[in-house]
């Protein structure tokens, strides 16, 4: 059968011009089908042949509407699924600079839930800012964890959050305090749809903890291994990346290579990773080293490079946790790779 998706191109919005390539490589990723990008001024779709209808295409990052193509000039409208936990204004209404595109974030959830072990990982957002990763997590029913080191990001983002839920009228818990002696800032919240959905709730929905990039985790709570972590690395202008050691500069790969150890650490196994970066800041290969040497292997994907503004052309890695018996560290695979 041959289908075809229509898809929402957001005019005038960062990312709009790259959805439809970016989108056909999703679904290439996440369902392994060929589609062709199909784009006339503001309509753009994508045509593929399936036996059968993946579940994906309802939750993919520009999916607008489904027709199964009768004959080429006739279309049979379809249905689009998708189980949403929580309305999607969570990510939406929170309006800041250096957020990331809430699209492309859903781009990089598609790609770690296609990646991972189990289709309900807990995800990890290492560098989670004010929430774009944790609050697509939440709507998609998974739990999540998120660090930051600028504490005002993760204070205005419980707030955030705490307001939701009382707008929503959701039955929530949050929970700000410091854990023990430590300064490690910690928050927790608990949301649901009822009184007793929310009792039976064993875990938090969503933790933060106030911690930089290769920071002590000492006094971390315990946490479950996890089977996804979801990225989008700082880019300099817009966040001045600052190693432990001062303000200078660094790239996405230095700033890596500090925490990736840590990662592969609270990484369980075969964990998916996903990590978008500014490739006229760090090349390819170099996060893809560094993600190697740290027990992370980058899997084959199709091209998601795309131009976000003049100085940012951002990509995406998907590696995958290496289990102790793949190669050695030392025998890096990627090194004589062009970028
Ligand atoms: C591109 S932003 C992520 C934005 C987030 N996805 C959102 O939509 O809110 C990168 C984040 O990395 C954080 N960051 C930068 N350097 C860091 C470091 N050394 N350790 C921890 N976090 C860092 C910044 O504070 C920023 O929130």
């Amino acid at each position: 059968m041959r289908f075809r998706l229509y898809l929402e191109t957001d005019l005038n919005r960062v990312f709009s011009g790259a959805v439809p390539q970016v989108a056909a490589s999703e679904l290439a990723f996440v369902a392994g089908l060929e589609p062709e990008v199909h784009q006339t001024g503001r309509t753009a779709y994508l045509s593929f042949e399936a036996d059968e209808l993946p579940g994906e295409v309802g939750s993919l990052c520009a999916s607008a509407a489904l027709f199964e193509e009768v004959e080429p000039d006739l279309l049979r409208p379809i249905e689009l699924g998708e189980s949403l936990k929580f309305p999607t204004d969570v990510v939406s209404i929170q309006r800041y600079r250096g957020k990331t595109n809430e699209r492309f974030t859903r781009l990089m959830i598609n790609l770690a839930k296609a990646a991972a072990p189990n289709d309900r990982p807990v995800l990890l957002d290492p560098m989670c800012g004010r929430g774009t990763t944790l609050n697509w997590a939440l709507v998609y029913g998974l739990r999540s964890v998120g660090f930051d080191d600028d504490l005002r990001s993760l204070t205005d983002y419980a707030t955030f959050l705490e307001q939701w839920a009382k707008n929503h009228r959701f039955p929530h818990q949050i929970t700000k305090y410091r854990k023990g002696n430590s300064e490690l800032r910690a928050m927790s919240f608990t949301v649901a749809r009822t009184r007793d959905e929310l009792k039976a709730k064993k875990h938090p929905d969503i933790e933060t903890y106030h911690l930089p990039a290769g920071g002590d985790h000492r006094g971390l709570p315990k946490q479950p291994r996890f089977g996804a972590l979801v990225t989008d690395l700082p880019y300099g202008a817009q966040h001045q990346m600052a190693s432990g050691k001062g303000k200078r500069r660094v790239g996405a790969d230095e700033l890596v290579e500090a925490q990736v150890d840590d990662w592969r650490m609270l990484c369980g196994k075969d964990a998916a990773v996903v990590v978008a970066w500014n490739v006229k800041e760090t090349k390819r290969r170099d996060l893809k080293s560094v993600l190697y040497r740290g027990g992370f292997e980058a899997l084959s994907t199709p091209e998601f490079t795309h131009v976000v503004d003049r100085a940012i052309t951002r990509d995406v890695i998907v590696a995958s946790a290496r289990s102790a018996e793949q190669p050695a560290p030392g025998s890096d695979p990627v090194s004589s790779e062009g970028v």
